[in-house]
C-alpha cells in the first residue's frame, strides 16, 4: 500500500499507523502524531480505493452505508500490509497504535472488530460502528480513545455510545471523550487524545 514510514527513537517502541479521513493522504495526521508521540515510529497508509478521486479505505454503498464485504476484504488486506511493513522496517509489529479520522477512524474499528491482535490500542477521531452481528475478540489488552462530537452529523452521539458500549463488551478499556462540535477534529480533542496516550503508555509499550 502506498504509505510513509518515520523511523522513531527506538523501532522496538509504539509504532502510530496513520488513518486520514475520506479525501485525504497520507501526510494529514502527521502533526498528530508530533503531538501524541514525537518519539513513536510512524506508519501512515494512504486508503486503497479511490471514489471520485477521494482516497478511502474501504467503498461504501451511500454516505454512511458501508459495503461490508469490501470493509472486510480491506481490513484483512490492511492488517497483512501492517505484517509486512513491520517485516520490511523492522518495527515491533506487537505495539502498534492506531490513530484514525473519520473513514481512517472506522477502518481502524474494523480492524479491532475483527483480529484480536492487529492493534495494541486505538485513538478513533469521530469512528462508526464499522459493523453489526460481529463476535468481537477479546479486547481486554486493547486500549481505545474515541473522540465524538455532540452535533456530529455524520456520526450522531447514539453511535459513539453503541461503539463504546461493543467495544466494552469485548474487553476493551474504553475513553469516550466529547466535543461540543460536529465532524471536524479539534485541537482540544487532539490534546485529550495525546492526555490519554500519555497515560496509557506503559501499557501499550
Ligand atoms: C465513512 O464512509 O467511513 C464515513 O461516512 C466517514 C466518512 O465520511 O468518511
Amino acid at each position: 500500500m502506498n504509505h510513509l514510514f518515520k523511523e522513531g527513537s527506538d523501532l522496538n517502541n509504539t509504532t502510530l499507523l496513520l488513518l486520514h479521513g475520506t479525501g485525504g493522504t497520507e501526510r494529514d495526521l502527521l502533526p498528530l502524531a508530533d503531538v501524541i508521540d514525537p518519539e513513536a515510529n510512524v506508519l501512515s497508509v494512504l486508503g486503497n480505493i479511490n471514489e471520485n478521486g477521494m482516497a478511502r479505505y474501504f467503498k461504501r454503498l451511500a454516505a454512511g452505508v458501508f459495503d461490508e464485504e469490501d470493509l472486510k476484504f480491506r481490513t484483512k488486506e490492511l492488517n497483512d500490509y501492517i505484517d509486512e511493513a513491520a517485516k520490511e522496517y523492522g518495527f515491533n509489529r506487537d505495539k502498534v497504535v492506531a490513530v484514525g479520522y473519520s473513514n481512517g477512524a472506522n477502518i481502524a474499528g474494523s480492524l479491532l472488530f475483527h483480529f484480536k491482535d492487529a492493534l495494541a490500542g486505538a485513538i478513533l477521531h469521530h469512528p462508526m460502528v464499522p459493523l453489526r452481528g460481529l463476535n468481537l475478540p477479546d479486547l481486554k489488552d486493547t486500549p481505545v480513545f474515541i473522540g465524538a462530537g455532540t452535533n456530529d452529523p455524520i456520526c450522531p452521539p447514539e453511535e459513539s455510545t453503541e461503539l463504546e458500549t461493543l467495544l466494552k463488551g469485548a474487553g476493551s478499556d474504553v475513553t469516550l471523550h466529547w466535543e461540543n462540535h460536529g465532524h471536524q477534529l479539534s485541537s482540544t480533542e487532539v490534546q485529550a487524545a495525546s492526555k490519554w496516550y500519555t497515560a496509557q503508555k506503559n501499557r501499550l509499550n
